[in-house]
């Protein structure tokens, strides 16, 4: 009764107030009670190591959630335009105080990571999506586990240890992480901490760089899959959640494959796996956006995402990564390459995902 008497009396104030509405009050007030967008407000930035921090953020009004291990899409404001980049959670699910975190890593030349390590004030408002994704532990949670994490690739697994340890339901755990220096592992003291006090989680550490001096040359940015496995004998019997940059996810890939067990691998990609493509035979195009009437000059590797971006047209987009389809527009003319699998595709009409997709020659795209 009383929510309907709150809706009658929201309609009736949203009419007195046309053309704008209650929600648009609201958002001025404050934008963390509205009913039309998730957002979100930035309660503190903790630095992690030199290039990464966490921030603690507190959901508004439609929050769920997330399960230990998903993603959130964060939007935040850059030069006065709204960037959205999809992030791990990394706290546990469940904190008392209402608030979730994100640990990000500021990619060189990055135009969102940078913003949210070295420029985000507590205070400052960001636009969340609710959290999704795939990369999560069972219901029941398997008795021998492997996670295979590098640098930011520890964030996702970091919600899942907090939430075993919270729920004091560590199972056999092995954790092969590798950085580039003890100093650069992100929540490398409470890792080692954790692994102190629980005697079923085994922590292995590599590093690439262990001066930690960025002008020394790196023993290896990446040290063989190999190397790292063999601190953990019996991986191929363990359920597998791994987590880091492109080619070690390639690697591990192939690896459980050849074993005959790569339904024991799960992988969480932060960049869509792209494809070996003929650089000579490969061509980009002009891309035409016919709403905006915007036009750009494109080379065959670039996502039609960001080749619009830069040119200034409002692009949807979400994972960023061919998973999410919040991108998908509708092709006017032209042919497009799938950067995934590098197959040339499309005719007028067809809907491509923009994030994953580059122009193969010249292209109409309808935004
Ligand atoms: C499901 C999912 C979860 C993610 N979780 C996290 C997380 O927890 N923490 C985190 O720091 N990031 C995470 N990312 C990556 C994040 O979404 C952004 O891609 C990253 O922060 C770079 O954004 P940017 O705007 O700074 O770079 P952009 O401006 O988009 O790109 C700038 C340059 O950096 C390159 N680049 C883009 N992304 C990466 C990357 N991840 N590593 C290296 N180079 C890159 C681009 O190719 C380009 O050359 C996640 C991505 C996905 C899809
Ligand atoms: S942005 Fe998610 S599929 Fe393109």
């Amino acid at each position: 009764m009383r929510t309907a008497s709150r809706r009658l009396a929201s309609t009736a104030a949203s009419l007195l107030m046309t053309p704008l509405r209650l929600d648009d009050f609201v958002e001025l007030v404050n934008p963390l009670w509205s009913s039309r967008q998730l957002w979100g407000r930035v309660e503190a930035v903790r630095p992690e190591t030199t290039d990464a921090a966490t921030l603690t953020i507190r959901p508004g009004r439609g929050w769920r959630e997330h399960r230990a291990g998903q993603y959130v899409g964060t939007a935040v404001r850059v030069a006065g335009v709204w960037r959205q980049r999809a992030y791990s959670v990394s706290s546990a699910p469940g904190r008392p105080d209402g608030c979730f975190e994100i640990t990000v890593k500021a990619v060189a030349g990055g135009r969102v990571s940078g913003q949210l390590v070295y420029g985000v004030m507590p205070g400052t408002v960001v636009r969340l999506d609710s959290p999704t994704g795939e990369f999560v532990l069972p219901q029941t949670v398997p008795e021998r586990i492997l996670f295979l994490t590098a640098g930011s690739g520890i964030t996702p697994v970091m919600s899942m240890l907090r939430d075993l340890a919270l729920r004091d339901a560590m199972p056999d755990v092995v954790l092969l992480h590798s950085a580039r220096s003890r100093a650069d592992v992100i929540f490398g003291a409470e890792l080692r901490g954790l692994a102190d006090r629980c005697a079923s989680l085994r922590l292995h550490e590599r590093h690439t760089r262990p001066g930690g001096d960025a002008a020394r040359p790196a023993d290896r940015e990446r040290p063989p899959l190999a190397e790292l496995l063999a601190a953990c004998p019996d991986w191929s019997r363990r359920s597998t959640w791994a987590c880091g940059p492109s080619g070690l996810l390639a690697e591990a890939e192939t690896l459980w494959r050849e074993a005959g067990v790569a339904d024991r691998l799960r992988v969480e990609r932060f960049r869509p796996a792209i494809a070996d493509v003929d650089a000579g035979a490969a061509v980009g195009g002009t891309v035409h956006f016919t709403r905006s009437g915007r036009r750009v000059a494109t080379d065959a590797g670039t996502p039609l995402l960001a080749a619009g971006e830069s040119a200034g047209v409002l692009m949807p987009s979400g994972c960023r990564m061919g998973i999410c389809r919040t991108c998908v527009s509708r092709l006017g003319a032209g042919r497009v390459r799938d950067l995934r699998t590098g197959v040339e595709h499309g005719e007028a009409g067809d809907y491509i995902q923009t994030c994953v997709s580059a122009a193969a020659g010249d292209v109409d795209i309808d935004l």
